[in-house]
């Protein structure tokens, strides 16, 4: 059975509901194990990573979903310290040729948030991963993809609660990134 694993980081909350959409649309593919992993920035110190635990989730997992918000025009510094402390990794090949994916939040429509949807996809390239992008098309009815991104998920949060955004839209495009992982890492499985 394919495991996929979400991990992400969240400041004020705006990531993990998004977060939680992608784990979502992953586990309602039947057959496919999966896990939600919140990065603790406090467990990284000096590029390495004192949970354990975590990293033994990823390297069984046959996908990784990368999330983090936009802070100034890139991943957030916890989200960094992660993607630093997985240079043994890139060092062992260990996860070359798992399937890879992204998402993100920005308060602004734009926010430069395409500059974090690309750190998180050379991450993937970096460690010789398979890169699933987002193929639903903008200006839907129901929201999907309403800020028109085709290389990952984006969300916006604007000033508002996690309560309340991202909107709707926003977290089932983030649903349908999960579901098209699962599908995916089922697919290669097989
Ligand atoms: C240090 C910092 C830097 C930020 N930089 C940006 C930015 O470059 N562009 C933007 O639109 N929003 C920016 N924001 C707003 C966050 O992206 C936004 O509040 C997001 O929803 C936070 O997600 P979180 O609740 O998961 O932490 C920044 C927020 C912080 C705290």
């Amino acid at each position: 059975m394919p495991t996929v694993s979400v991990i992400y980081f969240s400041g004020s909350g705006h990531t993990t509901k998004l977060a939680e959409a992608v784990h979502k649309g992953a586990a309602s593919v039947a057959g496919v194990k999966t896990n939600l992993i919140a990065i603790n920035g406090e467990d990284i110190v000096h590029g390495r990573y004192k949970n354990d635990e975590v990293f033994t989730k990823l390297d069984v997992s046959d996908a990784i979903i990368f999330g983090t918000p936009t802070y100034m025009g890139g991943p957030s510094a916890q989200f960094k310290a992660f993607a630093d402390a997985t240079g043994g990794k890139w060092f062992t090949s260990a996860w070359k040729d798992k399937i890879a994916a992204g998402f993100t939040v920005s308060m602004s429509p734009s926010g430069d948030k395409l500059s974090t949807l690309h750190y998180l996809f050379t991450l993937a390239m970096q460690h010789g991963m398979i890169w699933i992008g987002q193929p639903e098309m903008p200006l839907q009815p129901n929201g999907v993809n309403r800020l028109g991104s085709n290389s990952g998920v984006m969300a916006q949060a604007g000033q508002e609660s996690p309560d309340i955004a991202p909107s709707e839209g926003d977290k089932l495009t983030g649903e349908i990134l999960g579901k098209r992982v699962a599908e995916y890492a089922l697919k290669l499985k097989k």
